[in-house]
């Protein structure tokens, strides 16, 4: 009972601060399809998943038929919003109510939407989506939310709704580039965070999140880049309470400072108080480090006080705190200036000077919700994630004076995972044109091992240049069998793939091997056999003839072992004496019959030159 009089008190203080001034971050929604909706409008940026920040994401949005609340697994209704190849990512449109906005995006990403638009469902400005503060179920997949969510309004989600039912389509983009102000080459950044190390999923997410994140921000601030603050939210106590048992184990500084009990039973475990203490001795660990110019430290500090000073092994102290801030080489001596008397009935100008922090500034809202990033003096949402987190800070630096982690493979944008980011990749899925920036995803074609791919990045990466045919056989056609091996890549042609001889085909998906005794373009000689084989064929002459490739013809094997030239030699020799043997011939037997037919007109009348009958017998030598 106690401990709820203690939590209504908290509340009450709670409220104080809620009732002043908040916020509502909210990225852009330009609806390009249809005609009549066209325009821009406004959507709040739920507070878990990952808005793109410094991105945009283009999708069509789809209503359910079923499930429109998104409360149980589309599976049960047989849903699924995963676009085919090539296909827009879907945008869920599912209506805000019985049951919490990370059960439905939940539920619309493992469907297969790439974002989710929850409709209000009342007419009322928009408000901030949060995760649930407890609610045991979410918190088993909170931090595997990875699609952003996005609150729009319920005129402008009817007005989706009429579209989508008469037939039209639904296209529009959100749009996060404007979300952070970016005005220079330096991000300010403050956490608003809590030492109190037991409040469940919450703050095993800031833990985690600290932890995972001091790497980066340590290079980002020691480069300049950034300045990092952190701060620790704290509530008074009323001054009619003062003197309660409750602010007394609540407070410090006689009710100035306070935080609620850590499990919210105050009679046992840690108190409140402890938890002040400890978000002071965080506070003045950060001032410390800061005067002596390495405000980065501050980050060491509270990841080693978190695993060395755990509430759960009773370690959560003063004296665990003192150990870790020695074993970081902490002046005490300031620190202990700067922690002051908790005793004391007076201000601690540290914790004044966070409570002022407190109430909302120029754009900034009040910090109602814990943990919180301000970047740029504009409230981060989203889930508390590094790369989610450091693309939000990418996109707070003016354009091009980003630093080149936010250009690296450490700003994951995940949308290449999904169907390649729809850009180029080879058959076997290992070169990919995509390549994940905190601006979203760019299909352009890469540099593998030095070797250039040139094309559009979308449908087509050529390797080129010299060496190209080491990389993937340079995206050509090649094979394997009977120990043989084929290439339609040539490292001198440096463009294109071209089947070998032998085979036919475009080369790139395949090369199919020739039937040269099929299609007689071989081995055509009389008595030949012909035996095709993978990329060639075989051809063997009839009787004791020896086949001659080159010349797809058949020899005699005496003549192939003189040699083929010299053989030559001979038949020419044979030839031209042949031709010769024949021309005498021929005019011999003419000289001959001459001589015969003169003989046997002789015979039958008188001829003038007589002396050329005694000639006739001379035919016998030919
Ligand atoms: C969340 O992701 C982690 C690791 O990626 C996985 O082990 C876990 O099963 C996921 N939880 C749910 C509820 O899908
Ligand atoms: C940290 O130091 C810088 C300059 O070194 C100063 O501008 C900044 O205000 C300091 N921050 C805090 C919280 O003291
Ligand atoms: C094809 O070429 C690639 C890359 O040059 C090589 O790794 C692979 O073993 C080749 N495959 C066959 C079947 O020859």
């Amino acid at each position: 009972m106690k401990g709820r009089l203690l939590l209504s008190i908290s509340l009450v203080l709670l409220l104080q601060f809620a009732s002043a001034k908040f916020n509502v971050e909210k990225s852009s929604l330009r609806v390009t399809s249809p005609e009549s909706l066209k325009d821009v409008y406004g959507s709040a940026i739920g507070n878990f998943g990952v808005p793109k920040y410094g991105g945009t994401l283009h999708g069509g949005v789809i209503y359910p038929k079923s499930n429109q609340k998104a409360c149980k697994s589309f599976d049960d209704f047989d849903l699924a919003f995963k676009p085919k190849p090539g296909g827009l990512p879907v945008f869920l449109l599912v209506d805000r109510g019985d049951c919490y906005f990370t059960t439905k995006a939940w539920n619309a990403q493992n469907a297969g939407a790439a974002a989710v638009l929850v409709t209000d469902d009342r007419v009322e400005p928009l408000i901030t989506m949060d995760t649930p503060e407890e609610d045991a179920a979410s918190e088993t997949y909170l931090n595997n939310i990875t699609i952003p969510s996005a609150l729009i309004t319920k005129r402008l989600g009817d007005s989706f709704k009429k579209a989508l039912e008469s037939g039209e389509m639904v296209n529009v983009y959100l749009d996060w580039r404007e979300s952070l102000p970016h005005p220079d080459e330096r991000v300010e950044y403050e956490f608003w965070t809590n030492s109190n190390d037991e409040c469940g999923a919450k703050c095993d997410m800031q833990l985690d999140f600290v932890r995972d994140f001091k790497g980066m921000a340590q290079v980002l601030e020691k480069k300049g880049f950034t300045q990092f603050t952190p701060h620790y939210i704290t509530w008074y106590c009323p001054e009619a309470f003062v003197l309660s048992k409750q602010c007394k184990s609540q407070c410090i500084n006689h009710g100035r400072y306070c935080a609620p009990d850590p499990e919210q039973d105050f009679s046992t475990g840690y108190d409140g108080k402890d938890v002040v203490i400890q978000n002071l001795y965080q506070l003045c660990a950060f001032r410390v480090a800061n005067e002596s110019h390495k405000p980065w430290v501050w980050w060491d500090y509270v990841t080693d006080f978190a695993a060395r000073c755990p509430m759960k092994d009773k370690k959560y102290t003063t004296d665990c705190a003192n150990e870790v801030l020695k074993s970081l080489g902490f002046d005490m001596k300031k620190m202990s200036d700067c922690i002051g008397d908790p005793e004391a009935d007076s201000d601690n100008p540290v914790l004044k000077a966070e409570q002022d922090e407190q109430v909302g500034k120029g754009d900034r809202g009040d910090v109602t919700i814990l943990p919180t990033l301000v970047i740029n003096n504009r409230q981060y949402r989203g889930k508390l994630d590094k790369s989610a987190v450091l693309k939000a800070i990418c996109s707070g630096f003016e354009e091009t004076t980003e630093p080149s982690i936010c250009l690296s493979t450490d700003v994951e944008t995940n949308e290449c995972l999904d169907n390649n980011g729809g850009c180029w990749e080879d058959k076997a899925g290992k070169i990919t044109a995509c390549k994940d920036t905190f601006r979203g995803r760019v299909c352009e074609c890469p540099v593998v091992q030095g070797v250039k791919f040139v094309g559009d990045g979308y449908t087509e990466c050529k390797a080129s240049g010299t060496g190209r045919c080491a990389i993937n056989n340079g995206g050509c056609w090649n094979g394997t069998k009977d120990g043989k091996s084929y290439s339609a890549c040539s490292n001198d042609n440096s463009e294109g793939c071209k089947c070998p001889i032998g085979f036919k085909g475009d080369g790139v998906n395949n090369c199919e091997d020739v039937d040269e005794c099929k299609e007689k373009t071989a081995c055509q000689c009389r008595n030949c056999q012909c035996r095709n084989t993978w990329g060639s064929y075989e051809c063997t002459c009839g009787g004791n003839l020896l086949y001659m490739r080159e010349h797809d013809t058949c020899i005699s094997k005496e003549a192939a072992k003189v040699g083929w030239g010299f053989l030559w030699v001979i038949f020419l020799g044979l030839a031209v004496a042949g031709a010769g043997a024949y021309a005498v011939y021929k005019y011999r037997l003419r000289s001959y019959m001459d001589s015969e037919i003169r003989a046997i007109m002789a015979q039958y009348m008188p001829l003038e030159n007589q002396g050329e009958v005694a000639n006739r017998v001379q035919h016998a030598d030919i």
